[in-house]
């Protein structure tokens, strides 16, 4: 994790947020790379699960709702943490992690607010920042973000910044299914921000208080089970294979379901599917059953009707939703980690990111081989044909092995070197960012090979 974390901030991937004001914890900002990475992930998934399916439909929702939205949904009510003060250094923590870090997950799931203060006490538990055995009892608080709408802060009305992007999707239920001509079983996907005032932030961006999620809801006819649960299985294995098509290693990513006491207020089942992060397996993405929670909830809140009519049966009735959500975020975490490799050339350590093609922040880079106007002319030339269909860097600087460096280290997957037989064959050297081999090119070819190559998978 410090080698990725440390690549990230020397080439411009991610930076500590606010660093010049000494920074603002757990907050993060991408840099040049980083969004062009982030950028391609989430058109990947828009790609894959919005454009390429006939059953899927976007939508692009407020970050602030009408409050009432969220004591429908019951994050008001249920959307806590079990959070516990050390009395002696004030360190505030969740109760459940503690219990968790020192005892293990199942010791911690599912548990009340009182039996977690007695496993704390029972067990000694130790204040991680000072040592001390001295908590208070646990209370619940609640994740959400408050803020005011309005001039007047006092009589302002409470808003919320929403903690999951899925609320926008259900209160637009109705609106999608009488004006997009979309028939159940369809869906409706979303990516946006959201925010949760997390107790126990950390591990880079594996944990923020402000991240960007990637979800769709999908809407299924409750009568029939089996096909439900077909329809889940099919999501497990859809999303599972979103990963492996990012380049992510099959054997770093598992399936791992929720224990009954351990599902969130809305859900009666949910895999994640878990990567092995440097810390352990960690949450990657969820799939959720939430049946018809939500638009029963808000049916009863809005006074609204929020039943679907079946266009051929003109059957009425609540849909049931199954719903996979990703976190944008930790996507890029997980890719960046899973591409960090090292390796030596002709004796030399090298850094590479072996990220796939798709998704890489910069798709090749040109370079004469020497700053000769000869060259240089042929190469900006080149490069500016290729800079039409995609990222592309330009780079005259430096000796030809140092260019190579530091294009593999933010990820490119090929350089283009024109050099003086360039002039006479009209053809270019492309290296391999991963083999290292290297080939000879028609110059005007080799739009058509990087397109193959980048895009063929
Ligand atoms: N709508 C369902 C939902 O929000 P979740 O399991 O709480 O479910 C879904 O969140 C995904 O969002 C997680 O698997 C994770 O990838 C991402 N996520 C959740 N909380 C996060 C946080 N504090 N920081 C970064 N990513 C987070």
């Amino acid at each position: 994790m410090d080698q990725v974390v440390a690549l990230c901030k020397r080439k411009g991937f991610i930076f500590p947020s606010s660093e010049i004001y000494g920074g603002f914890s757990n907050t993060w900002d991408y840099g040049p790379y980083g969004t062009e990475l982030k950028k391609n992930i989430k058109d990947f998934w828009w790609h894959t699960f919005v454009q390429k399916r006939d059953d899927v439909t976007g939508l692009d929702s407020a970050i602030l709702m009408n409050p009432k939205i969220w004591e429908a949904s019951g994050h008001i009510s249920s959307f806590s943490d079990p959070l516990i003060d050390c009395k002696n250094c004030k360190e505030r923590v969740r109760g459940d992690k503690l219990i968790e870090e020192n005892i293990g997950i199942e010791a911690a799931v599912g548990k009340s607010l009182k039996e977690i203060s007695k496993i704390i006490k029972d067990k000694k538990l130790k204040c991680p920042k000072c040592g001390k055995i001295d908590f208070t009892e646990a209370r619940s608080f609640n994740l959400m973000f408050k803020t005011h709408q309005g001039v007047i802060e006092e009589t302002a009305a409470a808003v919320y910044l929403r903690p999951e992007t899925a609320q926008g999707i259900f209160v637009n239920f109705k609106n999608v299914v009488q004006n997009c001509r979309q028939r159940i079983p369809f869906g409706i996907a979303q990516i946006g921000k959201a925010f949760r005032n997390e107790i126990t932030p950390g591990n880079f961006t594996f944990r923020t208080r402000e991240f960007e999620q990637m979800e769709i809801e999908y809407f299924v006819s409750p009568k029939d089970k089996k096909s439900i649960k077909e329809k889940f299985d099919e999501w497990k294995e859809i999303c599972r294979k979103w990963y492996l098509d990012l380049g992510i290693k099959k054997d770093n990513l598992r399936y791992r379901e929720h224990a009954k006491d351990e599902l969130s207020h809305y859900s009666s089942m949910t895999f994640d599917i878990e990567f092995m992060f440097p810390f352990g397996w960690g949450e990657l993405m969820g799939l959720a059953y939430r049946g018809d929670f939500d638009l029963t909830q808000h049916q009863k809140f809005s006074g609204q009707n929020l039943e679907y009519q079946d266009p051929m049966t003109n059957e009425k009735y609540m849909p049931h939703v199954i719903e996979p959500s990703f976190g944008a975020d930790r996507t890029v975490l997980v890719v960046l980690l899973n591409a960090y490799d090292e390796d030596e050339i002709g004796g030399e350590k090298r850094v590479v990111m072996r990220l796939d093609p798709k998704i890489a922040p910069v798709k090749a880079a040109v370079f004469p081989l020497i700053k000769k106007p000869e060259l240089t002319k042929v190469a900006q030339k080149l490069y500016k044909e290729l800079q039409e269909t995609f990222n592309v860097e330009y780079d005259e600087s430096a000796a030809i092995g140092k260019r190579y460096r530091r294009q593999d280290e933010i990820g490119t997957p090929f350089c283009i070197t024109v050099d003086f037989e360039s002039l006479e064959d009209k053809k270019a050297t492309v290296r391999d960012r991963d083999t290292t081999k290297q080939k000879r090119i028609n110059l005007d070819e080799i739009k058509e090979f990087l397109k193959e190559k980048i895009y063929a998978k």
